[in-house]
């Protein structure tokens, strides 16, 4: 009707000019700030990233230290947070227990609340990059019975939460070394990616000029799903079921073909990449690099990469540009640190919630900004009578 057209998933619709990340699906190009992705898995940090996600710029050596030194400062919870984590069911998804935990950071720190308020959104991008990692790293202790591990200052952001998550990690010098730059590439590789479907979230729960913290929130349970970043979940639970089926790749590939299945090949296809995802390159060099240093095989990787040169041989997958994903790989890696399966989209959240800050910010001094309001086509009944009561 008149000017309204139908666009299901939003495929064609631009909601927002932006000046974050600029992907180009058909050649494989993904850069932050007009920085190409490779180059700053090669040379950057999670925290350099994240300040450059959400400021625009690199930092200045004494910037990054400075806010090195914040979220440091900032990372312990308040008791009673503490207090409420401990009170939720111990078996939950630790996405559900996350998400309410970032939304209940708004009332601990109502004072961070006003988006109109420039210091408070400052303050509130502050104690978000701060407290996430130590919210994650309490309810995986939680969840494993174990007493929580409070942050340590002297120790910096990606360091301090695998303390946290894990105590001690390999107690091997060099391979603890090996996953603090692993988890902080992963976490690079995952620092935005334009209007994704969290993101978009973000955005639009943003756009009625919600708080950062609920905004967030809602991005994290957008992020929980399947299709998004639940994927990496599901790859790892797929490639467990098709061990489990003898590794037998050709008939799981058979059922992902066989439309009526239902199956997908998790951690294949993207909306926007049609060719490679230049994430999954970076992340499948890196597990390997990782895997080689155990002493045995991994099963699971073998018949990723296995499952991987199937499909691209397919037609089924060359016909419709199915590629490798950035959750194809990075599951394997990330058991290999020693997270359970259901941490992982944890970890995705804390690569990303630089993103969706950066977003907000972005989106907030727009001036462009309306709120959020998309329109429909309605194709139900024409007016009918109702026949009153017998
Ligand atoms: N396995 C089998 N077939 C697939 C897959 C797959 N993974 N992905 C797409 N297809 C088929 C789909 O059935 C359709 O076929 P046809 O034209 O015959 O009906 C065609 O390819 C186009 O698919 P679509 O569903 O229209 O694509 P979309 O852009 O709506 O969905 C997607 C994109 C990522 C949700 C989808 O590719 C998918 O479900 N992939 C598996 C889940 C996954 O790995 N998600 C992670 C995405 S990347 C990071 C993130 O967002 O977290």
């Amino acid at each position: 009707a008149g000017m309204t057209t139908l666009d299901p998933g939003f495929a064609n619709t631009a909601a927002c000019q932006s000046e974050i990340t600029f992907i180009d699906g058909e050649a494989g190009i993904l850069r932050y700030r007009g920085y190409p992705i490779q180059e700053l898995a090669a040379g950057s940090s999670f925290l350099e990233v994240a300040y450059l996600v959400i400021h625009g710029e690199l930092p200045e050596p004494g910037q990054l230290k400075e806010f090195s030194e914040q979220l440091q400062a900032n990372a312990a919870l308040p008791p009673e947070l503490r207090a409420m984590l401990d009170a939720f069911p111990r078996n939950a998804h630790p996405m559900t227990l996350l998400a309410s935990a970032v939304n209940t950071l708004g009332a601990f720190y109502a004072d961070s609340t006003d988006p109109g308020d420039a210091e408070q959104v400052d303050r509130a991008t502050m104690l978000l990059l701060a407290k996430l990692p130590t919210i994650a790293a309490h309810i995986y202790r939680n969840s494993i019975g174990e007493a929580p591990v409070a942050p340590d200052e002297s120790l910096d952001y990606v360091e301090n939460f695998l303390r946290m998550t894990f105590g001690e990690l390999s107690g091997e010098a060099e391979l603890d070394s090996l996953f603090v730059k692993a988890l902080d590439l992963l976490l690079i590789l995952h620092a935005d990616h334009e209007q994704n479907c969290s993101t978009a979230t973000v955005r639009v729960v943003g756009s009625s000029q919600a708080s950062l913290y609920g905004s967030v929130s809602a991005g994290i349970n957008a992020l929980f799903g399947p299709l998004h970043g639940g994927a990496n979940q599901a790859v790892l639970e797929m490639l467990e079921e098709i061990r489990g089926l003898g590794g037998d790749v050709d008939a799981f590939l058979a059922k992902v073909k066989d439309k009526q299945s239902k199956t997908r090949l998790m951690g294949f296809g993207h909306r926007v990449y049609k060719n490679f995802d230049p994430r999954s390159k970076e992340i499948k060099g890196l597990a390997a690099e990782i895997l080689d240093r155990q002493e045995n095989p991994d099963e699971l990787f073998e018949l990723a990469l296995k499952l991987e040169g199937k499909a691209l041989a397919d037609s089924y997958f060359t016909d419709r540009k199915l590629y490798p994903n950035v959750d194809f790989y990075s599951g394997v890696i990330y058991r290999a640190m020693g997270f359970p399966t259901n941490m992982f989209t944890v970890l995705f959240a804390i690569g990303r919630l630089p993103g969706w800050i950066a977003h907000w910010r972005e989106q907030r001094l727009d001036p462009a900004a309306r709120i959020a309001r998309p329109r429909q086509l309605y194709v139900g009944h024409a007016q009918r009578s109702y026949p009153g009561r017998v």
